[in-house]
């Protein structure tokens, strides 16, 4: 793989200033952004005054922990206007979750919001390797979803030519790939599997591809996932994370001279890593729930937003702002078996260490009596599908699972296709067990 490491004349100069400078800056953020949350949106004004604090209150940058948490039901409770900073006719543009639970939440765009958002997206693909004049496949979802739109602004504003060709039409995807020959590809890392398969149905091979890099995100993947892909296509795969609450797609990228966490955009977002359960906060380095406040949104400012994501903080490595260790998963994705907290990412890594097995794979959770039990369907690799081989490649699973997860599992050993495929974020679980 070539070596694609950014030159550093070619960064932003925060990006590696010294720690100083980029807490500097991020407290003189901090202050105007809460002091504007609390001038001009009711809804933090009076979480502030319930809480008895006030912008004045922060006198360094660890003060942010005398204000409230915001959590999502916040967004849903003041639907779909209520908790904006600016007048909606400031808005530029909305975005939206798609609410598979009760109401979708709306989150809004100021033009700076737009524009900053836009550098970061840039920031964020040169890390990757991308650069000026790169052609650039995006295949996340165009629409209300932020990954689509969001993705396409940044690469624009880098200097990359776009194929906006959104999520879905899998055949198509890897025609455009094989004609336009883009560098980067910007996708769920499980729907990068989807076209994968696809190059090989169509008898191409994926390594003799133009792309160099994969910017894959929106849904937890591991390392292991990281190396399946990198071997597969012969290209760099890299973590982008965010989420619509705080921005959208890049809000941490990881770089890919090091492939080992991604980095915060320190002076857009302040992180704080808390007990998930006691809301205290945690050191650096362990291991806990991620809350961000932002540092310039003026259309939705987030004071001390719980994003559910799981993972540590790190100190910086490739460039001066801290990392995030790749997500294990949210907290509302955890499946308690028995007493064992299970991700599927647990899964996921184990099922890529048997080779009779394809990576596409979902885990239903059922009950019989009193007892939960959970199985993993997964799909036997192309050259696997023999009874005996799914038989042993279901039997390697169980041991894997069970020596390094803790639990014990059913496996179903599918036909190859038998999953369904995403086309965006996978869904790893399906609950079957009764309600309440
Ligand atoms: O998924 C934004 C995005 C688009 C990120 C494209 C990256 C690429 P939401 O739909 O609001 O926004 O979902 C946000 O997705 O809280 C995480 O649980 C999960 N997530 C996003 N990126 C990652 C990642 C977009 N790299 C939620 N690793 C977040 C693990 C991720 N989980």
């Amino acid at each position: 793989m070539e070596d694609l490491t950014p030159r550093k004349q070619d960064l932003d100069p925060i990006e590696i200033a010294s720690r100083d400078e980029i807490e500097a800056l991020q407290f003189h953020r901090m202050k105007r952004s809460l002091k504007h949350a609390y001038e001009n949106s009711p809804f933090y004004r009076n979480r502030f005054i319930e809480a008895d604090v006030h912008p004045e209150d922060l006198k360094t940058l660890k003060d942010i922990a005398k204000f409230p948490f915001t959590y999502k039901q916040d967004l849903r409770d003041t639907y779909p206007f209520g908790m904006f900073a600016v007048p909606r006719n400031k808005l530029v543009r909305v975005h939206g979750s798609s609410g598979t639970t009760g109401k979708p939440t709306v989150v809004g765009y100021t033009a700076n919001d737009i524009d900053v958002w836009a550098n970061l997206i840039a920031r964020s693909i040169r890390a990757a390797g991308g650069r000026p004049g790169d052609m650039l496949h995006n295949a996340y979802g165009y629409g209300l979803f932020t990954g689509g739109l969001g993705a396409h602004y940044g690469a624009e504003r880098l200097g990359c030519t776009v194929v906006p060709i959104s999520g879905g039409q899998t055949e198509r995807q890897v025609t455009l790939i094989t004609d336009f020959q883009p560098q980067i590809i910007m996708v769920t890392p499980s729907y990068m599997l989807s076209i994968l398969d696809e190059f090989r149905r169509q008898g191409l091979d994926p390594r003799q591809s133009s792309l160099k890099v994969g910017i894959f995100g929106a849904e937890p993947w591991t390392n292991a996932m990281r190396q399946e892909i990198e071997e597969a296509f012969d290209m760099h795969a890299v973590d982008i994370y965010g989420l619509s609450e705080i921005m959208g797609p890049g809000v941490a990228q990881e770089c890919v001279e090091t492939k080992d966490g991604l980095h915060i955009w320190e002076d857009h977002f302040y992180p704080e890593i808390i007990d998930p359960v006691t809301g205290e906060v945690l050191p650096d380095g362990q291991m806990g729930e991620l809350v961000f406040t932002t540092l310039t949104k003026e259309g939705l400012p987030m004071v001390r937003y719980r994003t559910r994501d799981l993972t540590r903080l790190l100190p910086g490595t490739a460039r001066s702002m801290r990392r995030i260790e790749k997500i294990t998963g949210r907290s509302d994705d955890m499946i308690i078996l028995r007493g064992v907290n299970v991700f599927p990412t647990q899964i996921e890594e184990q099922i890529l260490k048997c080779k009779g097995l394809a990576p596409h794979f979902q885990i239903e959770l059922a009950r019989e009596g009193r007892m939960d039990n959970m199985t993993v369907h997964v799909e036997c690799a192309l050259d696997q599908v023999d009874a005996d081989a799914r038989a042993k490649s279901a039997k390697e699973l169980v041991h894997h699972i069970k020596a390094i997860v803790g639990v014990s599992t059913r496996i179903n050993v599918t036909d190859p296709n038998a999953i369904a495929r995403s086309e965006g974020k996978a869904k790893r679980v399906v609950d079957n067990r009764p309600k309440g």
